[in-house]
């Protein structure tokens, strides 16, 4: 495998050869002569004709994400949106190409400060932190966050990046030591409070992210940065209507193009054609005389010997449809007469139901009563790195595939289903991915790709466009949410009725149970006596929704926390004390009736926001609670594997994705510290099904609690024979040790009614947040997040999964809606889809509190997901505040600025 191959005689077989011309440029200190095509990129040029990598396609060629930064003639510039022509002349200076100090100073930099998390975005900030402090050897964090106009972090919230650059240009003038890659503790207290004697690993420090160097300066190749000898590169053809029967498909002029080598259809397809997580309803290929769900369906997939051929095929691939009015609102998709999205099945998906308590009664004796509908909207993950895949046929009609996925168990059992072919035929590996948050655990063009590689006896690699992947992959549900909620006169909570309507869009993904997390979270994090929910998860054309961070729970967040204000006013309670009354105590019943335990972080993270509430002029608060772990009746268990190399490294092996958390990372900590070895031990880990440690996917906020407790069950095992041999690892090379953790005792919420304690969940994690705006113009300028993370296994990493949320939870406050017209994404501009730039986005403080968590290993709760639960209602009480509007729609729109302006 290597990461680039001989682009220029791939290109000239192209069907754009005859247009190609020459360009003269300076290429990273050399002189260098390209020949190009005619409106090329310089980014194409860079990355296929010169085999570079550090600069990423996020976006090409909208030039509004800055993963592609370079430095040209100094400055830095979106090599996507500059023709490769202009270039003539010029000097050009990508990561590689930057000085071995520069290199080195920036990249320890962002992984001191912990500002590399997926890393896909990192190098273009690199490119541009070099060419700013260049200009500037004194910025501003002012002048820094300026600078920053473009570039786009879906991982960060931007904390760690302003961080990072503002101490690389410390360390350039000589004002800091250059970071050694392992920081003090900073402000998090050592528990243990033996520090100096502990291993470098040891759980509780800020150790630097596995790779992360690596990943910062762009040399860690993600799936579309790999290529491998006879590499044909895949595009797809998508369907133009939402919903239309397909009458024929027409590959005879695709087939023509020079360099198109195989073109595959609905006829090819060798196993069953419908996959999915769930059900089995997504079809890898749309055939003729079937009727499309959606924009994203692929119709036919093409095969040929470069990247622009394929694509250029696959745009002359005739479809002829009968077009029909597509089905896109979910209440009209329930009724009876409606057109059906999928024809052997109704457009209702699932209910989710639940009752306790004696509801009619609790409202007809309470004191107040409040009732609202509550709108969210669709959101596009919008992880930096679309989707791509790379197959590669091997000996004995094999299989091996390089995913991005949040699951490779789960895309093998997929894809094979899909190729008719066995387990032991299929090798799915995991090659980190730049961001996923949810939007990855569908297949997405893993089929496509493997079936072009099975047909054409070669490896394949089909890496999508941003638009494509839009259309495709799984958004965050919109949700109507009609609620009513009571409390006695002194403000205690009696009862809650709600009736929820998810769109789930084209397909089933995993909608059904985000739409049963939403409902087992319509309490929040409050305890109601008395409740009855409903959930009603319903197909229709518009793209597919599914897992996004959050599952739902920020839904029913945005509406349960707005009606506790509402019943605060009317009895005369502020938010703060309504929270203080009503948040869930120890053995209190959680929503579909899970008696709590270890539950007083909960009220401690309120606490730890009330002065600077009290002190803050316009101010909201709002708190959550998430589930961790699938539960509701699923089995969620965590596998890891520990092996001794020779020269006595370690080898750690799990199975569940690294996605720029820093699963890896904080996995082998809790390795190192349950073996009482260096965090230098541990020279590798990696996810591939050929390790037979299947953990389903990653999601649910799960990995840390499952993967840790099965990383310690292998490393206390590794650890007995340690002692054994007196501590001498080399003496143990070759020995293999195997580690599982299984939680099997949740159950189904509806299913809950004849226990008196349905534990639905392994465990929740807890926060309050702050939202703190301008009293003059209602602009958010703080968020305070106070999160009871049970343990911080390395705080920096912690702190920037939370960071990272709340910013994503301000763009659904605010700004994010991936607006649908008719089935059809308005626009795919990653500008408009609204996620905050680094200058939209406040300051943001992290609160890191520590009850430990019993099922946790070494106390720690998952906290991928909660850092954006209470975000979007804690904005809207902050607002309420302002101008004395409820707002019950997302997003927001910064509809108070605008208001004033009218
Ligand atoms: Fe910025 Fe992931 S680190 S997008």
């Amino acid at each position: 495998m290597t990461n680039s191959s001989d682009p220029v005689q791939d290109s000239t077989s192209s069907a754009a050869a005859a247009a190609l011309h020459t360009v003269s440029f300076t290429l990273n200190g050399a002189p260098r002569k390209l020949q190009v095509a005619a409106g090329e990129s310089l980014l194409s040029a860079l990355r296929e004709r010169c085999g570079l990598i550090s600069m990423k396609d996020g976006c090409s060629p909208q030039g509004q994400c800055g993963c592609c930064v370079v430095k040209v003639n100094g400055q830095g510039v979106a090599s996507c949106a500059m023709p490769a022509a202009k270039v003539a002349g010029k000097t050009v200076v990508t990561n590689e190409g930057l000085a071995a100090h520069e290199r080195t100073l920036i990249a320890r930099c962002f992984v001191a400060t912990g500002g590399v998390q997926c890393g896909f975005c990192i190098p273009g900030f690199v490119a541009r932190t070099s060419a700013l402090l260049a200009r500037n050897p004194h910025p501003t964090r002012a002048q820094i966050t300026k600078q920053l106009g473009i570039h786009l972090c879906r991982c960060t919230g931007y904390v760690k990046i302003l961080d990072a650059i503002e101490l690389a240009a410390k360390v350039k003038r000589g004002e800091v030591p250059l970071p050694d890659g392992l920081p003090p503790l900073g402000r998090q207290r050592d528990r243990h409070g033996e520090g100096a004697t502990r291993p470098a690993a040891a759980v509780g420090r800020r150790v630097p992210k596995y790779r992360g160097e690596a990943y910062a300066l762009g040399d860690e190749p993600y799936v579309a940065d790999m290529s491998v000898d006879n590499l044909l590169h895949g595009a797809v053809r998508l369907s133009d209507h939402p919903r239309a029967r397909v009458i024929r498909i027409d590959t005879s002029k695709a087939m023509a193009l020079p360099g198109v080598v195989r073109i595959a259809t609905w006829q090819d397809v060798r196993g069953t054609r419908r996959y999915g997580l769930i059900e089995q309803d997504w079809a890898s290929f749309i055939a003729e005389g079937e009727t499309t769900c959606m924009v994203g369906d692929v119709l036919a997939a093409v095969a040929a010997v470069d990247r622009r051929t394929a694509r250029e095929a696959a745009a002359l691939i005739e479809v002829t449809y009968q077009v029909l009015t597509p089905v896109t609102d979910a209440e009209l998709a329930m009724a009876e007469d409606a057109p059906q999205v999928h024809p052997d099945r109704k457009n209702l998906l699932s209910m989710t139901k639940y009752e306790r308590g004696d509801v009619h009664a609790a409202f007809k004796n309470s004191a107040h009563v409040v009732r609202e509908t509550f709108r969210t909207q669709t959101i596009e993950h919008l992880f930096m790195e679309p989707e791509s895949c790379l197959a590669v046929p091997q000996a004995g009609g094999k299989l091996k595939v390089y995913s991005q996925g949040q699951g490779v168990y789960d895309d093998r059992r997929q894809l094979c289903r899909a190729l008719d072919m066995s387990d032991s035929d299929v090798t799915v590996t995991l090659v980190n991915n730049g961001g996923a948050f949810g939007g990855k655990e569908d297949m997405s063009i893993q089929v496509q790709t493997s079936l072009l590689a099975l047909l054409t006896q070669r490896p394949v690699k089909l890496t999508i466009s941003r638009d494509e992947s839009i259309r495709i992959h799984p958004k965050r549900h919109p949700i109507v949410m009609q609620y009513a909620m009571a409390c006695d006169e002194r403000g205690k909570l009696t009862a809650l009725q709600t009736r929820m309507v998810a769109d789930t869009g084209a397909y089933a993904s995993v909608g059904a149970k985000v739409v049963e997390r939403a409902a087992g979270h319509a309490c929040g994090a409050y305890y109601v006596p008395n409740a009855k929910v409903e959930g009603y998860c319903v197909y229709t054309n518009n793209p597919p929704n599914g897992a996004m961070r959050g599952f739902g729970v920020n839904q029913s967040a945005f509406a349960v926390e707005q009606l506790l204000d509402m019943l605060g006013e009317k009895v005369g309670l502020d938010p703060y004390q309504m929270r203080e009354l009503n948040l869930l105590r120890e053995g209190q019943r959680f929503g579909p009736g899970q008696k709590l335990e270890h539950c007083d972080g909960l009220l401690r993270t309120l606490a730890a926001v009330k002065e600077q509430y009290y002190g803050a002029k316009v101010a909201g608060i709002a708190c959550g609670i998430k589930n961790v772990g699938i539960g509701n009746g699923m089995i969620d268990v965590g596998r890891a594997r520990i092996d001794v190399l020779a020269g006595g490294k370690l080898r750690l092996n799990h199975g569940m994705t690294e996605m720029g958390q820093g699963l890896h990372t904080v996995a082998i900590q809790m390795m190192c510290e349950t073996a009482g070895l260096p965090y230098s031990s541990a020279i590798e880990t990696a996810v591939c099904t050929d390790h037979d440690l299947d953990c389903g996917m990653t999601t649910a906020s799960r990995a840390t609690v499952l993967v840790g407790n099965a990383v310690i069950d292998a490393a206390k095992k590794l650890k007995q024979e340690l002692d054994t041999v007196g501590g001498d690892l080399k003496k143990l090379a070759g020995k293999q040790y195997r580690g599982e953790f299984l939680c099997d005792w949740t159950v189904k919420p509806g299913a809950a009614g004849h226990n008196d304690n349905p534990v639905t969940h392994l465990s929740f994690g807890f926060a309050t947040q702050l939202v703190i705006a301008d009293e003059k113009t209602g602009k958010i300028v703080k968020v305070v997040a106070a999160h009871d993370v049970g343990r911080a296994i390395n705080p920096t990493l912690c702190e920037g999964q939370i960071e990272g949320s709340v910013h994503m939870g301000l763009g659904y406050a605010l700004s994010e809606e991936l607006q649908l017209e008719g089935g059809f994404p308005v626009n795919t501009s990653m500008r408009k889809i609204g996620v905050l730039r680094a200058h939209e986005t406040p300051e943001i403080e992290v609160l890191l509190l520590e009850e430990a968590e019993p099922m946790g290993p070494f106390g720690a709760r998952g906290i991928g997901e909660i850092g954006l639960v209470p975000t979007a209602a804690a904005v809207a009480a902050a607002l309420y505040k302002f101008d004395g509007e409820r707002r019950t729609v997302l997003p927001m729109r910064n509809n108070y600025e605008k208001k004033k302006r009218v």
